[in-house]
Protein backbone atom coordinates (compact mmCIF):
# COMPACT_ATOMS: atom_id res chain seq x y z
CA UNK A 1 0.00 0.00 0.00
CA UNK A 2 1.28 3.45 -0.70
CA UNK A 3 2.02 6.12 1.76
CA UNK A 4 -1.14 7.44 3.78
CA UNK A 5 -1.75 10.73 3.80
CA UNK A 6 -5.52 11.15 5.18
CA UNK A 7 -8.08 13.18 3.36
CA UNK A 8 -7.75 16.65 4.29
CA UNK A 9 -11.84 17.20 3.57
CA UNK A 10 -12.13 13.89 7.06
CA UNK A 11 -13.69 16.34 9.40
CA UNK A 12 -16.43 17.50 7.13
CA UNK A 13 -18.31 14.09 6.98
CA UNK A 14 -19.59 12.97 10.82
CA UNK A 15 -21.00 14.98 13.24
CA UNK A 16 -18.96 14.32 17.21
CA UNK A 17 -21.50 14.63 19.61
CA UNK A 18 -20.25 15.19 23.54
CA UNK A 19 -19.92 12.02 25.66
CA UNK A 20 -22.29 12.42 28.56
CA UNK A 21 -20.95 15.86 30.20
CA UNK A 22 -17.42 15.33 29.89
CA UNK A 23 -15.25 17.73 27.35
CA UNK A 24 -14.66 14.42 25.06
CA UNK A 25 -16.87 14.54 21.71
CA UNK A 26 -16.99 11.15 19.83
CA UNK A 27 -18.14 10.65 16.60
CA UNK A 28 -21.81 9.42 15.96
CA UNK A 29 -20.05 6.24 14.35
CA UNK A 30 -17.55 4.82 15.94
CA UNK A 31 -15.63 1.63 14.48
CA UNK A 32 -14.82 -1.36 16.63
CA UNK A 33 -11.84 -4.53 15.94
CA UNK A 34 -13.66 -7.47 17.52
CA UNK A 35 -13.94 -9.14 14.69
CA UNK A 36 -11.91 -9.01 11.08
CA UNK A 37 -8.57 -7.60 12.44
CA UNK A 38 -7.54 -10.33 14.34
CA UNK A 39 -4.64 -12.70 13.53
CA UNK A 40 -6.85 -15.24 11.14
CA UNK A 41 -8.02 -12.15 9.30
CA UNK A 42 -6.18 -10.27 6.33
CA UNK A 43 -4.22 -7.54 7.39
CA UNK A 44 -4.23 -5.51 4.35
CA UNK A 45 -7.94 -5.90 4.18
CA UNK A 46 -8.40 -4.75 8.00
CA UNK A 47 -5.88 -1.45 6.89
CA UNK A 48 -7.85 -0.50 4.21
CA UNK A 49 -11.25 -0.36 6.48
CA UNK A 50 -8.99 1.76 9.65
CA UNK A 51 -7.94 3.78 6.81
CA UNK A 52 -11.16 4.84 5.24
CA UNK A 53 -12.54 5.25 8.82
CA UNK A 54 -10.21 7.73 9.77
CA UNK A 55 -10.67 9.35 5.78
CA UNK A 56 -14.56 9.56 6.85
CA UNK A 57 -13.86 11.48 10.14
CA UNK A 58 -14.01 8.49 12.59
CA UNK A 59 -11.66 9.34 15.17
CA UNK A 60 -12.52 6.18 17.58
CA UNK A 61 -11.15 2.88 17.42
CA UNK A 62 -12.11 0.56 19.81
CA UNK A 63 -10.38 -2.86 20.80
CA UNK A 64 -9.91 -5.13 24.04
CA UNK A 65 -7.18 -7.40 25.31
CA UNK A 66 -8.83 -9.88 24.08
CA UNK A 67 -9.59 -9.29 20.24
CA UNK A 68 -8.66 -11.59 17.54
CA UNK A 69 -8.57 -14.56 17.43
CA UNK A 70 -6.22 -15.49 19.08
CA UNK A 71 -6.13 -13.47 22.09
CA UNK A 72 -3.99 -9.83 21.57
CA UNK A 73 -3.47 -10.27 17.85
CA UNK A 74 -6.40 -6.96 17.45
CA UNK A 75 -4.13 -4.62 19.11
CA UNK A 76 -0.89 -6.41 17.44
CA UNK A 77 -2.38 -5.39 14.07
CA UNK A 78 -4.02 -2.09 15.12
CA UNK A 79 -0.35 -0.99 17.08
CA UNK A 80 0.89 -1.86 13.18
CA UNK A 81 -1.49 0.05 11.63
CA UNK A 82 -0.57 3.08 13.97
CA UNK A 83 3.22 2.81 12.87
CA UNK A 84 2.86 2.29 8.94
CA UNK A 85 -0.08 5.06 8.87
CA UNK A 86 -1.90 6.67 11.89
CA UNK A 87 1.23 7.25 14.21
CA UNK A 88 1.40 11.14 13.19
CA UNK A 89 -2.59 12.11 13.82
CA UNK A 90 -2.79 9.99 16.88
CA UNK A 91 -3.64 13.16 19.03
CA UNK A 92 -6.33 13.15 16.26
CA UNK A 93 -7.72 9.70 17.75
CA UNK A 94 -9.70 8.25 20.18
CA UNK A 95 -7.88 4.62 21.12
CA UNK A 96 -10.23 2.78 23.69
CA UNK A 97 -9.06 -0.64 25.36
CA UNK A 98 -10.48 -2.98 27.60
CA UNK A 99 -9.36 -6.04 30.25
CA UNK A 100 -12.45 -8.01 32.11
CA UNK A 101 -12.29 -11.51 30.11
CA UNK A 102 -10.62 -14.12 29.96
CA UNK A 103 -6.52 -13.04 28.66
CA UNK A 104 -3.82 -15.41 30.35
CA UNK A 105 -3.86 -18.69 32.53
CA UNK A 106 -4.00 -18.34 36.51
CA UNK A 107 -6.08 -16.68 38.64
CA UNK A 108 -4.78 -12.99 36.88
CA UNK A 109 -5.87 -12.89 33.47
CA UNK A 110 -9.48 -12.30 33.98
CA UNK A 111 -12.28 -10.13 36.06
CA UNK A 112 -11.43 -7.24 37.80
CA UNK A 113 -8.75 -6.88 40.50
CA UNK A 114 -6.02 -4.22 40.18
CA UNK A 115 -3.30 -6.73 40.04
CA UNK A 116 -5.14 -8.07 36.55
CA UNK A 117 -6.18 -4.44 35.01
CA UNK A 118 -3.05 -3.02 35.59
CA UNK A 119 -1.48 -5.62 33.92
CA UNK A 120 -3.35 -6.52 31.33
CA UNK A 121 -3.28 -2.25 30.12
CA UNK A 122 0.72 -2.45 30.37
CA UNK A 123 0.38 -5.80 27.87
CA UNK A 124 -1.92 -3.79 25.63
CA UNK A 125 -0.06 -0.81 25.36
CA UNK A 126 3.36 -2.95 24.78
CA UNK A 127 1.27 -4.59 21.86
CA UNK A 128 -0.20 -1.28 20.36
CA UNK A 129 2.88 0.87 20.43
CA UNK A 130 1.44 3.16 22.27
CA UNK A 131 2.35 5.27 25.36
CA UNK A 132 -1.55 5.69 26.86
CA UNK A 133 -4.94 5.02 25.76
CA UNK A 134 -7.53 7.11 25.22
CA UNK A 135 -10.11 5.24 27.48
CA UNK A 136 -9.54 2.24 29.05
CA UNK A 137 -12.97 -0.40 30.27
CA UNK A 138 -13.59 -2.52 32.84
CA UNK A 139 -15.03 -4.95 30.00
CA UNK A 140 -17.19 -6.63 32.46
CA UNK A 141 -18.27 -6.88 36.03
CA UNK A 142 -16.74 -9.28 38.27
CA UNK A 143 -18.82 -10.46 41.42
CA UNK A 144 -16.22 -11.39 43.02
CA UNK A 145 -13.65 -8.22 42.83
CA UNK A 146 -14.90 -5.41 45.77
CA UNK A 147 -16.75 -2.84 42.96
CA UNK A 148 -14.08 -0.13 45.05
CA UNK A 149 -10.75 -2.15 44.10
CA UNK A 150 -11.90 -2.16 40.39
CA UNK A 151 -12.40 1.35 39.82
CA UNK A 152 -9.44 2.28 42.12
CA UNK A 153 -7.41 0.84 39.89
CA UNK A 154 -9.00 2.44 36.65
CA UNK A 155 -8.39 5.67 38.79
CA UNK A 156 -4.69 4.63 39.67
CA UNK A 157 -4.55 3.95 35.92
CA UNK A 158 -5.66 7.35 35.03
CA UNK A 159 -3.49 9.17 37.15
CA UNK A 160 -0.33 7.59 35.87
CA UNK A 161 -1.41 8.66 32.62
CA UNK A 162 -2.01 5.67 30.90
CA UNK A 163 -5.36 6.10 30.02
CA UNK A 164 -6.78 9.71 30.00
CA UNK A 165 -10.62 8.63 30.84
CA UNK A 166 -11.81 5.45 32.46
CA UNK A 167 -15.13 3.52 31.13
CA UNK A 168 -17.14 0.58 31.81
CA UNK A 169 -19.01 -1.97 29.64
CA UNK A 170 -21.88 -4.37 30.41
CA UNK A 171 -22.53 -2.35 33.55
CA UNK A 172 -26.07 -2.77 34.49
CA UNK A 173 -28.08 0.11 35.71
CA UNK A 174 -27.69 -0.67 39.14
CA UNK A 175 -23.83 -1.17 39.04
CA UNK A 176 -23.39 1.39 36.81
CA UNK A 177 -24.45 3.90 39.41
CA UNK A 178 -22.07 2.20 42.22
CA UNK A 179 -19.24 2.43 40.13
CA UNK A 180 -19.99 6.59 39.13
CA UNK A 181 -20.55 7.37 42.54
CA UNK A 182 -16.83 5.65 43.39
CA UNK A 183 -15.16 7.26 40.81
CA UNK A 184 -16.64 10.93 41.22
CA UNK A 185 -15.48 10.19 45.17
CA UNK A 186 -11.92 9.11 43.65
CA UNK A 187 -11.76 11.75 41.68
CA UNK A 188 -11.63 10.30 37.83
CA UNK A 189 -15.42 10.29 36.78
CA UNK A 190 -16.90 7.77 34.60
CA UNK A 191 -16.58 9.00 31.22
CA UNK A 192 -19.09 6.13 29.40
CA UNK A 193 -20.68 2.78 29.76
CA UNK A 194 -20.14 0.41 26.34
CA UNK A 195 -23.35 -1.18 26.19
CA UNK A 196 -25.25 -3.88 23.94
CA UNK A 197 -27.75 -1.85 22.36
CA UNK A 198 -29.84 -2.90 19.16
CA UNK A 199 -33.45 -3.32 17.85
CA UNK A 200 -33.22 -6.82 19.11
CA UNK A 201 -31.31 -5.80 22.65
CA UNK A 202 -33.11 -3.18 24.00
CA UNK A 203 -32.56 -3.75 27.99
CA UNK A 204 -30.46 -0.47 28.21
CA UNK A 205 -34.00 1.31 27.34
CA UNK A 206 -35.50 0.22 31.06
CA UNK A 207 -33.12 2.30 33.22
CA UNK A 208 -29.89 3.11 32.09
CA UNK A 209 -30.11 5.79 29.34
CA UNK A 210 -32.44 7.47 32.03
CA UNK A 211 -29.25 6.82 34.24
CA UNK A 212 -26.69 8.03 31.67
CA UNK A 213 -28.34 11.52 31.33
CA UNK A 214 -28.99 12.01 35.04
CA UNK A 215 -25.37 11.22 35.69
CA UNK A 216 -23.73 12.88 32.66
CA UNK A 217 -21.98 9.41 31.40
CA UNK A 218 -21.93 8.67 27.80
CA UNK A 219 -23.48 5.62 26.30
CA UNK A 220 -21.50 4.09 23.14
CA UNK A 221 -24.11 0.97 21.67
CA UNK A 222 -21.96 -2.32 21.07
CA UNK A 223 -23.12 -4.32 17.71
CA UNK A 224 -25.42 -2.15 16.63
CA UNK A 225 -26.48 -4.21 14.42
CA UNK A 226 -26.66 -7.83 16.21
CA UNK A 227 -23.26 -8.53 14.46
CA UNK A 228 -25.12 -8.00 10.99
CA UNK A 229 -28.65 -9.39 11.77
CA UNK A 230 -29.72 -6.55 11.22
CA UNK A 231 -28.51 -5.64 7.75
CA UNK A 232 -29.54 -7.43 4.32
CA UNK A 233 -26.83 -9.88 4.22
CA UNK A 234 -28.94 -12.94 5.57
CA UNK A 235 -31.78 -12.47 3.38
CA UNK A 236 -31.17 -14.80 1.33
CA UNK A 237 -29.39 -17.53 4.02
CA UNK A 238 -26.06 -17.69 5.60
CA UNK A 239 -23.33 -16.54 3.11
CA UNK A 240 -20.04 -18.69 3.20
CA UNK A 241 -17.86 -15.58 4.61
CA UNK A 242 -20.39 -14.36 7.08
CA UNK A 243 -19.52 -13.90 10.82
CA UNK A 244 -22.39 -16.60 11.56
CA UNK A 245 -20.38 -19.20 8.93
CA UNK A 246 -17.31 -18.84 10.67
CA UNK A 247 -15.76 -21.17 13.67
CA UNK A 248 -14.89 -18.22 15.26
CA UNK A 249 -17.80 -16.29 14.69
CA UNK A 250 -19.82 -15.20 17.76
CA UNK A 251 -23.29 -15.08 15.64
CA UNK A 252 -24.67 -18.43 15.91
CA UNK A 253 -26.91 -19.74 13.08
CA UNK A 254 -29.47 -20.55 15.15
CA UNK A 255 -29.79 -17.00 15.84
CA UNK A 256 -30.10 -15.98 12.54
CA UNK A 257 -33.01 -18.54 11.76
CA UNK A 258 -35.08 -17.36 14.62
CA UNK A 259 -35.13 -13.43 13.62
CA UNK A 260 -35.02 -13.79 9.87
CA UNK A 261 -38.63 -12.74 9.76
CA UNK A 262 -38.40 -9.91 11.51
CA UNK A 263 -35.25 -9.05 9.55
CA UNK A 264 -37.34 -9.19 6.53
CA UNK A 265 -39.77 -7.20 7.47
CA UNK A 266 -37.84 -4.30 8.75
CA UNK A 267 -35.80 -4.88 5.41
CA UNK A 268 -39.03 -4.07 3.66
CA UNK A 269 -39.54 -0.66 6.25
CA UNK A 270 -36.02 0.40 5.45
CA UNK A 271 -36.68 0.18 1.80
CA UNK A 272 -39.28 2.76 2.17
CA UNK A 273 -37.50 4.54 3.57
CA UNK A 274 -35.16 4.81 1.03
CA UNK A 275 -32.23 3.29 3.09
CA UNK A 276 -30.95 -0.22 3.68
CA UNK A 277 -31.56 -2.00 6.99
CA UNK A 278 -28.29 -1.57 7.94
CA UNK A 279 -28.95 2.25 7.64
CA UNK A 280 -32.01 2.04 9.53
CA UNK A 281 -30.64 0.46 12.13
CA UNK A 282 -27.82 2.67 13.82
CA UNK A 283 -30.38 5.30 12.95
CA UNK A 284 -32.63 4.35 14.98
CA UNK A 285 -30.12 3.95 17.66
CA UNK A 286 -28.86 7.53 17.21
CA UNK A 287 -32.73 8.90 17.64
CA UNK A 288 -31.96 9.17 21.48
CA UNK A 289 -30.44 12.11 22.43
CA UNK A 290 -28.83 10.22 25.33
CA UNK A 291 -26.79 8.02 23.12
CA UNK A 292 -23.12 9.38 21.92
CA UNK A 293 -21.63 7.33 19.73
CA UNK A 294 -23.02 3.64 17.60
CA UNK A 295 -19.93 1.48 17.96
CA UNK A 296 -20.36 -0.96 14.18
CA UNK A 297 -17.64 -3.41 12.39
CA UNK A 298 -17.35 -4.00 9.63
CA UNK A 299 -15.26 -6.73 7.27
CA UNK A 300 -15.14 -4.50 4.32
CA UNK A 301 -14.75 -0.73 3.44
CA UNK A 302 -18.25 -1.41 1.76
CA UNK A 303 -20.21 -2.13 4.87
CA UNK A 304 -18.36 0.83 6.46
CA UNK A 305 -19.75 3.10 3.60
CA UNK A 306 -22.71 1.86 3.91
CA UNK A 307 -22.85 2.37 7.16
CA UNK A 308 -21.67 5.78 7.14
CA UNK A 309 -24.51 6.94 5.05
CA UNK A 310 -26.94 6.23 7.82
CA UNK A 311 -25.98 9.68 8.75
CA UNK A 312 -27.33 11.33 5.91
CA UNK A 313 -31.18 10.47 7.11
CA UNK A 314 -31.74 10.15 10.75
CA UNK A 315 -35.38 11.32 11.41
CA UNK A 316 -37.95 8.95 12.07
CA UNK A 317 -41.84 9.26 11.51
CA UNK A 318 -43.88 8.44 14.06
CA UNK A 319 -45.63 5.86 12.18
CA UNK A 320 -42.27 4.65 11.08
CA UNK A 321 -41.66 4.04 14.61
CA UNK A 322 -44.72 2.24 15.65
CA UNK A 323 -44.11 0.03 12.66
CA UNK A 324 -40.84 -0.83 14.16
CA UNK A 325 -42.58 -1.48 17.49
CA UNK A 326 -45.15 -4.02 15.98
CA UNK A 327 -42.66 -6.05 14.03
CA UNK A 328 -40.51 -6.15 17.03
CA UNK A 329 -42.82 -7.42 19.44
CA UNK A 330 -44.57 -9.83 17.09
CA UNK A 331 -44.49 -13.41 18.40
N1 LIG B 1 -17.96 -4.29 25.30
C1 LIG B 1 -18.27 -5.47 24.85
O1 LIG B 1 -18.51 -6.44 25.60
C2 LIG B 1 -18.36 -5.66 23.36
C3 LIG B 1 -18.93 -6.85 22.84
C4 LIG B 1 -19.02 -6.94 21.44
C5 LIG B 1 -18.58 -5.91 20.63
N2 LIG B 1 -18.01 -4.80 21.20
C6 LIG B 1 -17.48 -3.69 20.36
O2 LIG B 1 -18.46 -3.31 19.41
C7 LIG B 1 -17.91 -3.40 18.10
C8 LIG B 1 -18.98 -3.73 17.12
O3 LIG B 1 -19.58 -4.99 17.45
P1 LIG B 1 -20.07 -5.91 16.28
O4 LIG B 1 -18.95 -6.18 15.36
O5 LIG B 1 -20.82 -7.05 16.86
O6 LIG B 1 -21.08 -4.85 15.57
P2 LIG B 1 -22.18 -4.93 14.44
O7 LIG B 1 -22.02 -3.64 13.72
O8 LIG B 1 -23.47 -5.26 15.05
O9 LIG B 1 -21.75 -6.15 13.50
C9 LIG B 1 -20.69 -6.03 12.61
C10 LIG B 1 -20.80 -7.11 11.54
O10 LIG B 1 -21.99 -6.94 10.81
C11 LIG B 1 -21.75 -7.13 9.44
N3 LIG B 1 -21.99 -5.83 8.77
C12 LIG B 1 -21.63 -4.59 9.18
N4 LIG B 1 -22.08 -3.66 8.33
C13 LIG B 1 -22.74 -4.32 7.35
C14 LIG B 1 -23.42 -3.90 6.20
N5 LIG B 1 -23.52 -2.61 5.88
N6 LIG B 1 -23.99 -4.85 5.41
C15 LIG B 1 -23.89 -6.17 5.71
N7 LIG B 1 -23.26 -6.63 6.81
C16 LIG B 1 -22.68 -5.70 7.62
C17 LIG B 1 -20.32 -7.60 9.30
O11 LIG B 1 -20.36 -9.01 9.44
P3 LIG B 1 -19.61 -10.02 8.45
O12 LIG B 1 -18.30 -10.25 9.10
O13 LIG B 1 -20.51 -11.22 8.48
O14 LIG B 1 -19.51 -9.37 7.10
C18 LIG B 1 -19.68 -7.00 10.52
O15 LIG B 1 -18.54 -7.70 10.93
C19 LIG B 1 -16.83 -4.48 18.26
O16 LIG B 1 -15.87 -4.42 17.21
C20 LIG B 1 -16.25 -4.11 19.58
O17 LIG B 1 -15.39 -3.00 19.44
C21 LIG B 1 -17.91 -4.67 22.53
Amino acid sequence: MEEYRPDEKRYGKIEYKRCGQSGIKLPLISLGLWHNFGGVDVFEKGREIVRYAFDNGITHFDLANNYGPPPGSAEENFGKMLAKDLKPWRDELIISTKAGYWMWNGPYGEWGSRKYLISSLDQSLKRMGLDYVDIFYHHRPDPDTPLEETMMALDHIVRQGKALYAGISNYSAEETAEAVKILNQLGTPCLINQVKYSMFERWVEEQLLDMAEETGIGLIAFSPLAQGLLTDKYLNGVPETSRAAKSWGFLKRSEVDAAIEKVQELNRLAEARGQSLAQMAIAWLLKDPRMTSVLVGASSVQQLSENIDALDYLLFSSEELEEIEMILNRD
